[in-house]
């Protein structure tokens, strides 16, 4: 009996080493090269942004040096492009002796001494997708045990000349070579994405044992309508997603593109939102030493990264579509706060969409709101009317604290009097005065 017990005990640990390596208990935050900087590969002429050892020590020390990693921004991740043709006299992958001439080991140690991550790019066929050597079934304990010795923290596992057959080996296959190394590695595949990205074709739960995120939909492009298409995919399948996601498991509906060229102020902070509401990977990929204010601002903004990154985990889900192309949007967070999205559609002049918190389900008497992007607070009853006004393909993103009980303040100034609080400290704890 005792002996069952303990086979037991030990198939259920051995089951949880095996489903979840410790890593991105909360969203990964970053930075990607691929959006932004694709496959330029001409250093001659373009030595600024070609893909070049020189680009990702460049965007480090913005990380470090402009208030990026201490939000929580640390992954450095390379993306296509950066392998040499040819693999090593071992068999091993090795990177453009021209781009990176320290090798990706240097590239590894730049961003430790300075308190971040690199991550790299592989895929499970035989070519990359801008055709660069894969990494075929036959090669990947060999090519994992190449990223542990250059001490790389992440991995993104692509699809590309690769058979569904062959995926259904290659992801799982990977995920064992890579915990095999001993090295925490974290783990993004892209394999959903190949395959539609929704069940019965995608085993979401086999995916959440082996990954710690996953691409499920198309590739971003630097437009408002490849956000917006992203956007209508994963609300428009928000059931599957939601079930799927938490710590350590994450959908991926792909990288950051504010800061770039397609998306106005208002966009910006929509994607901002909506990643947020997402728990989405925060990988940003554009050009940290050029980014304007307003873009870091959004990016750098405390109050929508910590929603990002609740400890809770929990995805959000769209809560109201509005005929008037108003749509709400809502995620839990922990200690009974939570965050609410108003976000337009329309494409006319600033929408006055009037609400209470009661009609979004918010019926436990006052919440404390505070309004992410103008940092603005009230304390809002839930049966009072507002208006919230939201701008063409604009957000208005809050984040709503549990409720304020009425006793809960009573026993507040009782509590206050007991320990002969000073009236200075009342101020920072009462919610502010009623609309
Ligand atoms: C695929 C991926 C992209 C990027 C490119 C690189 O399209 O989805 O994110 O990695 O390959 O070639």
């Amino acid at each position: 009996m005792l002996s069952t017990v303990l086979v037991f005990v030990s198939t259920l640990m051995a089951a949880a080493v095996a489903l979840d390596n410790g890593l991105m208990r909360t969203p990964p935050m970053g930075w990607l090269a691929w959006e932004r900087f694709r496959c330029d590969i001409d250093c001659e002429h373009d030595p600024k942004n070609c893909i070049s050892e020189n680009l990702f020590t460049d965007m480090a020390d913005r990380l470090s040096e402009d208030g990026w990693r201490e939000l929580g921004y640390v992954y450095v991740n390379i993306d296509d492009c950066w392998a040499s043709m040819q693999r090593d006299q071992h068999g091993r992958l090795q990177p453009d002796p021209k781009r990176f001439p320290g090798g990706i080991r240097r590239l590894s140690r730049y961003m430790h001494n300075r308190g971040l991550k690199l991550g790299i790019y592989g895929d499970m066929g035989t070519h990359t997708c801008g055709g660069y050597p894969g990494t075929p079934l036959s090669k990947i304990e060999i090519d994992a045990q190449t990223f542990s010795d250059w001490e790389v923290d992440m991995l993104k596992f692509d699809g590309c000349y690769s058979n569904a057959t062959e995926q259904a080996q290659g992801y799982p296959q990977m995920s064992k070579a890579l915990n095999a190394t001993g090295r925490p590695i974290a783990y993004s595949c892209s394999w959903p994405a190949y395959q539609g990205g929704l069940p019965p074709k995608v085993n979401y739960s086999q995916l959440a044992e082996i990954c710690n995120l996953w691409r499920n939909y198309g590739d971003i492009q630097d437009s408002w309508d490849s956000v917006l298409n992203i956007v209508d995919w994963f609300f428009d399948n928000q059931e599957v997603l939601i079930a799927v996601a938490g710590p350590g498991r994450w959908n991926d509906p792909d990288m950051l593109i504010i800061g770039d060229f397609g998306l106005s102020m208002d966009q910006s902070r929509t994607q901002m939102a909506l990643w947020a509401i997402m728990a989405a990977p925060l990988f940003m990929s554009n050009d940290l030493r050029t980014i304007s204010g307003g873009a870091r601002s959004i990016l750098q903004n405390k109050m929508a990264v910590r929603i990002n990154q609740d400890p809770l985990g929990l995805q959000g889900r769209r809560i109201l579509k509005e005929e008037s192309g108003i749509e709400v949007f809502w995620r839990p967070l922990s200690n009974d706060a939570s965050a609410l999205v108003f976000f337009s559609r329309r494409t006319d002049m600033p929408y006055r969409y009037r609400t209470s918190l009661s009609k979004l389900n918010y019926t436990a008497g006052s919440y404390e709101v505070h309004d992410v992007f103008s940092e603005r607070s009230v304390t809002l009853k839930d049966s009072t009317g507002f208006v919230v006004s939201v701008n063409p393909t604009g957000v208005v993103m809050w984040y709503v604290s549990a409720p304020v009980k009425p006793n809960r303040l009573q026993e507040f100034f009782k509590d206050a009097r007991l320990r002969g609080a000073a009236r200075g400290d009342l101020a920072n704890v009462i919610p502010p005065v009623f609309l």
